[in-house]
């Protein structure tokens, strides 16, 4: 009896042990995840498309601490997966006791999105560069290299540091070189891999084949939210879908902002150029509770308070960048619905169905790492280190400036030209990476690279006029 009990114990140890960690042996699907015939929009770039293993590496760092500063904070600590990666807090805690300006966004379905700026201001122009932002941010995660807090060079040579990283990139980009670019493109694909599609709204699209008929599936005040999402004010509708497009719920990119214009907690303070709203899908949870409070500044903390906004948007002369589609008939004053009180509660209940549940447990976009902060890689038994330097110049050719990253330390650079004749010497103090200007002549160099243990590199230089 003793025996099984110790075997269903052993049992039940390989089954924790084997959930948690990742495995790149057989990885979590995300390149090949099926998604609704009717969703059309697809921004993944040319020069990043989803594999596996990719999006594994992006998983790692996206729940890696380490990545911030002091180790405490990681994107999950403010993107929480129960939440949509969304924070319920108004304004997140940053890595040292700070606070963010605005809200933290849920990531859901930024795939399928027509509009490919990222946060509410639309500041980064791609996902591959939002990604490394945080990072660098002074307040989120601290690596910003300014106030005597050090850069991202820093913590890339952390990442040599930990055993997993030289591994995943290893098996993800072919060799052990660690790059702000490649984590870009790795976080950018765990992040576009977070999907949700299993929600009422879906189902009943799928049965009823068209948007605009009601669909079999719905109670009469979820389609009567549906038809005055989808209607324009003029024909009695709320307007919502000219902004917030059906089936994606995606923003409209050429939007102006919406009304909320407050900065976060300040009475006084305005900031007109908030006018990215993530999906609306998945604003409440399975539940039927809200992921957080909404819009940029964390404001409104119902969905009702939203819609009495949009019944009324507020008349503030200091707004001159309100999006005319919210201004009154003929451009002027600002949009007044008058919708009913069961309008309002329809356009509720409308928006609940557009919630899933696999998003807040499929384990592909959980915490990968074990509750001691290690983490348990598997699938990659024949890994050994090269035992040449992995080594990378460029641009090459190049207009003088140009950037050196290795998977070792580097000691020093010296470069020569073509004759053999010493230029400069270069001290890297035990980086990763070193951005060099040279100042001479087109023509052919020789770069020969000291590593910290030793051994040495030479490498072909062109510049060029
Ligand atoms: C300290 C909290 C915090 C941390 C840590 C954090 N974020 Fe965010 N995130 C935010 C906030 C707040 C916003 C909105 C900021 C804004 O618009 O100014 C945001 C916005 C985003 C967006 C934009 C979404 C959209 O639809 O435009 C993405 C993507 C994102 N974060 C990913 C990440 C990744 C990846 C990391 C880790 C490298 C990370 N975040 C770390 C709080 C955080
Ligand atoms: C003119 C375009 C426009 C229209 C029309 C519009 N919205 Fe928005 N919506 C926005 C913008 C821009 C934001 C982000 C604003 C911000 O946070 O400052 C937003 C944000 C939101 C948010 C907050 C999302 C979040 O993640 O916090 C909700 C909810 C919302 N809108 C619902 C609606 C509903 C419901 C309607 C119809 C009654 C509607 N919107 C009509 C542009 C629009």
């Amino acid at each position: 009896m003793k025996k099984y009990l110790v075997l269903s114990f052993l049992f039940l140890l390989a089954f924790v042990f084997i959930c948690a960690g990742i495995d790149l042996w057989q990885p979590e699907n995300y390149a090949a995840q099926s998604v609704p015939s009717y969703i059309t929009l697809d921004n993944t770039p040319q020069n990043n498309l989803t594999t596996d293993k990719g999006a594994s590496l992006g998983r790692v760092l996206f729940y890696d601490k380490q990545l911030s500063l002091d180790g405490s904070q990681a994107c999950a600590s403010c993107h929480h997966q129960e939440f949509a990666f969304s924070d319920t807090a108004q304004l997140s805690d940053g890595y040292k006791g700070g606070k963010t300006v605005r809200h933290a966004m849920r990531l859901v379905n930024n795939r399928f999105s027509n509009e490919i700026h990222y946060f509410w201001n639309e500041r980064a122009a791609t996902l591959e560069e939002q990604t490394t932002m945080p990072i660098q941010d002074h307040v989120e995660m601290g690596f910003s290299g300014s106030q005597g807090d050090p850069g991202i060079d820093s913590l890339i040579k952390r990442m040599y540091s930990l055993s997993y990283y030289p591994k995943l990139f290893k098996e993800v980009f072919g060799d052990t070189l660690i790059t702000e670019s490649r984590m870009q493109f790795a976080m950018g694909q765990f992040v576009r891999s977070i999907q949700s599609f299993d929600t009422k709204f879906d189902e009943g699209l799928a049965q009823a084949g068209n948007l605009n008929n009601d669909f079999p599936n719905y109670t009469g005040l979820e389609n009567t939210g549906k038809r005055l999402f989808l209607a324009p004010p003029p024909t009695g509708g709320a307007g919502c879908q000219g902004c917030h497009k059906a089936p994606e719920f995606d923003i409209d990119p050429n939007t102006h902002n919406n009304g909320v214009i407050h900065v976060a907690g300040s009475v006084d303070d305005i900031d007109l150029d908030n006018t990215k709203a993530p999906s609306l899908r998945d604003l409440f949870n399975a539940n039927g509770q809200l992921n957080g409070p909404l819009m940029h500044n964390g404001e409104f903390l119902t969905l009702m308070d939203v819609i009495n906004h949009y019944d009324s948007i507020p008349n503030d002369p200091r707004n001159t960048n309100l999006d005319n589609r919210l201004r009154g008939p003929g451009g002027n004053g600002t949009q007044q619905l008058g919708l009913t009180n069961a309008q309002k509660q329809a356009l509720v209940a409308f928006i609940k169905t557009l919630s899933g549940s696999d998003v807040y447990t499929n384990p592909k976009w959980s915490d990968p790492f074990n509750s001691d902060g290690s983490l348990t890689l598997s699938g990659l038994d024949g890994f050994e280190p090269l035992a040449q330097a992995v080594l990378q110049l460029y641009p090459n050719p190049s207009r003088g400036n140009f950037l050196i990253e290795c998977d070792q330390a580097l000691n020093k650079l010296e470069i020569f030209d073509q004759s053999g004749r010493h230029i400069i010497t270069f001290d890297c103090h035990n980086s990763y990476r070193k951005e060099l200007s040279l100042q001479a002549p087109a023509g052919i160099y020789y770069v020969t690279i000291l590593l910290s243990n030793g051994t040495k590199q030479t490498k072909k230089l062109v510049l060029s006029q």
